[in-house]
């Protein structure tokens, strides 16, 4: 940043920015008081810190400013004594003599260390977050999201998109988690719907002839709370007319590896693309972790005619885990937990050893089926085989699981490595009522050779959908959409929308649709995990400036609160429960 960008009427440079170019001049900064030392009773070190960084003080005479009081010291930039130059600070050849010191704020002492270097419990750091922001793993987290969205702003003002605004307070929209309601004073009784996300208003911004729509997209959804999911989040948003699927893979693949640069310092090659089916069939998921390559095998037709019982299921699916004869039987026991817990029957394992396969159903395999495992995906002694037979997707879904668990390093680590999964079911299986259910949501195109599928086999219907997954999380998601009426109308037949129904919850979008609708399709990511992943995070609340903790609360506000009766009158609102 230049000089005259730093300075203020306050200030004449960052604190951090101090250096021996400056030597001989005097100058003000501004800043929190890091550190105090004192040398004898009339000399004092301040380090004095902002968000550049710190630079030393020396202060002649008495001073009361004691750890994170507010100052501005005026004083003149001088190189430092031989022997107590400081190599790890930028500024630390020099420092500030003859300082004045004026104190701009007092400060009681803080209730934890503002030093990255010390562990803080989570709950303070929550509950004091404006003090947690002062630290560098939030400053640079927080500065990092800064630099990404404005990537991003850029990536798509270059190609041609319009930034627009939509409005929070709205109607209830198809994304199908449990919604937050907004109580409406003008109207009693009724209530506005948070957007989960701007899809309704983006289509009907196609419809508009807006062409090319983004916004960085606050979303707000009432659900649990996970490593990757608060109830408020971002969305780089998108939408375009006149494109199919590869035109929107282009768009969004240009933006996410513009971040990337701007990020991580070099641009990711191109992203590869992997149809659902290929995913689940090799990684068991439709979020596939690509740093590392164990991969799913097929064993169904060595084990087609087997003798051994729990092998007689449609599918058997077996994983090499190199080098896994070692686990213990407490850890095989969890592993068989694992699998049980997500619906598999149970979990066969097969240490590979130079006397053969040691396992309790070893002695129970013909010739072929050991040798199969024994040479599963170039299986080695010393190496383990996990087996599960059951319905393909169940087989595919545990040792999907399982994978992740035995491989997957965390998610900010090591290479990261992008992949469009595309080609997803249209429906992903069936409501408690026996209607089919929207994998992705109800406006989503079927692919165009699946249309004579949607009533006579509609779980075999693709769709135009696709996700951006990055390090096995899903990134984003977006489809092309329905314009016609005639498949609209079909789709919501199969998901046992009456017209009735459709009419009165996306009336607004079906109405509108018939002006006029050009083909259109869109996509939307998470800059939240996005920017988790680049800043080495686990959870997506560490590059978030005021978070929720996992039960839905915000420490520091004390959010959510009771409102006052006054407040609860006007809204038209009366609590029914006992105790209020
Ligand atoms: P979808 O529901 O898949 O698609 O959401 C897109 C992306 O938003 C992020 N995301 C979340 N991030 C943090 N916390 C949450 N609770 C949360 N929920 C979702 C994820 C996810 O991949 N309207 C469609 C997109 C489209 O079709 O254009 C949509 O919202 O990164």
């Amino acid at each position: 940043m230049s000089k005259e960008v730093e300075a203020t009427s306050l200030r004449d440079l960052l604190c951090g920015s101090v250096n021996e170019d400056h030597i001989g001049e005097r100058v003000s900064v501004c800043g929190w008081v890091a550190k105090r030392r004192e040398h004898g009773e009339h000399l004092a070190f301040l380090d004095v810190r902002d968000r550049s960084g710190v630079v030393q003080a020396v202060v002649e005479g008495s001073v009361d400013a004691r750890s994170e009081y507010v100052v501005r010291v005026t004083g003149t930039v001088t190189p430092r004594p031989e022997g107590t130059v400081n190599d790890r600070l930028s500024t630390g050849a020099v420092e500030l003599s003859d300082c004045q010191v004026e104190i701009l704020s007092l400060a009681e002492a803080p209730p934890f260390q503002l030093d990255d270097r010390v562990e803080i419990d989570e709950q303070v750091r929550l509950r004091y977050r404006y003090l947690d922001i002062r630290r560098d793993r939030m400053q640079s987290n927080l500065r990092l999201r800064a630099r990404v969205n404005a990537a991003l702003r850029r990536a798509m003002d270059d190609q041609g998109f319009c930034e627009v605004e939509t409005p929070l307070l709205w109607a209830p929209t198809p994304e199908g988690a449990r919604e937050f309601v907004v109580p409406s004073r003008l109207h009693p009784g009724e209530f506005y719907v948070l957007p989960q996300s701007p899809q309704i208003a983006k289509q009907l911004l196609m419809v508009g002839g807006l062409d090319r729509y983004y916004q960085i997209a606050r979303c707000l959804r009432d659900e649990d709370l996970r490593a990757d999911r608060q109830f408020e989040f971002t969305q780089m948003d998108i939408e375009a007319s006149f494109v199919n699927q590869d035109d929107v893979i282009r768009f969004v693949s240009r933006a996410v590896l513009d971040a990337a640069e701007v990020a991580i310092g070099e641009r990711p090659g191109e992203i590869g693309t992997m149809t659902w089916a290929e995913a689940l069939d090799r990684y068991g998921t439709d979020k596939p972790d690509l740093r590392f390559a164990m991969t799913l095998c097929d064993l169904s037709t060595v084990f087609a005619d087997s003798n051994v019982k729990a092998f007689g299921a449609p599918t058997v699916k077996a994983l090499r885990v190199s080098e896994g004869a070692s686990y213990s039987r407490a850890r095989l026991d969890q592993l068989t937990e694992q699998a049980k817990s997500l619906g598999a029957k149970g979990l066969a394992w097969f240490r590979v050893t130079s006397d053969g396969l040691d396992s309790p159903l070893a002695r129970f395999l013909s010739v072929e089926e050991s040798a199969a495992i024994a040479t599963l995906d170039g299986a080695q002694v010393g190496d383990l085989v996990l087996v599960v037979a059951d319905e393909y997707e169940l087989a595919c879904h545990v040792l999907g699981a399982l994978r992740v668990t035995i491989g997957s390093p965390p998610v900010g680590d090591g290479p990261h490595h992008y992949v469009w999964v595309t080609e997803f079911p249209m429906f992903e299986g069936v409501d408690e009522d026996g209607n089919l259910q929207a994998a992705h949501h109800p406006f989503t195109m079927p692919h165009a050779e699946d249309l004579d599928l949607i009533e006579t086999d509609p779980l075999k219907v693709r769709s135009q959908a696709y996700d951006l997954v990055l390090n096995g999380w899903e990134l984003g998601s977006g489809s092309v959409r329905i314009h016609r009426a005639d498949i609209q109308s079909r789709i919501f037949r199969a998901l046992g929308i009456s017209d009735e129904e459709a009419q009165n919850r996306f009336g607004f979008l079906l109405g509108a649709f018939r002006y006029g609708a050009p083909p259109h399709a869109g996509f939307a990511f998470g800059i939240d995990r996005l920017v988790a992943i680049f800043a080495g995070e686990e959870n997506i609340r560490e590059v978030i400036a005021f978070p929720k903790t996992q039960s839905g609360a915000d420490l520091m506000t004390g959010a959510p609160k009771n409102i006052t009766e006054r407040q609860m009158r006007d809204l038209h609102v009366r609590f029914t429960t006992k105790g209020t």
